[in-house]
């Protein structure tokens, strides 16, 4: 169980949320930020601070974000970013995104 960054985070970005993780576990790709799940202490403190409301825990993921569970899982895969479980975001943006934020295409105005 953890917290997940779902979709409107995409193209927001606004970070505040790596400022209240105390374990460092929320990484930065180039489209969207993604919990690292094994590393989620389930503190819930990320949770209040998004403008946004990206952020949910895991449980209570709305049906149609429920895929975000495995994109923030799989960001961390050998098949997409490979990092694992690298024990705290250092404040390096990796140019890359997991393939479907990769496509992903925000519904115009
Ligand atoms: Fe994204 Fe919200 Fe964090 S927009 S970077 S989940 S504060």
């Amino acid at each position: 169980m953890a917290y997940v960054i779902t979709q409107p985070c995409i193209d927001v970005k606004d970070g505040a949320c790596t400022a209240a993780c105390p374990v460092d576990c929320i990484y930065e790709g180039g489209r969207m930020f993604y919990i690292q799940p094994d590393e989620c202490i389930n503190c819930g403190l990320c949770l209040s601070i998004c403008p946004v409301d990206a952020i949910a825990w895991d449980e209570e993921v709305a049906p149609e974000a429920h895929r975000f569970i495995e994109i923030n899982r799989q960001f961390f895969s050998s098949a997409v970013s490979g990092l694992g479980s690298p024990g705290g975001w250092e404040k390096v943006m990796l140019p890359l995104d997991h393939p479907d934020v990769a496509a992903f295409k925000k519904e115009s105005a």
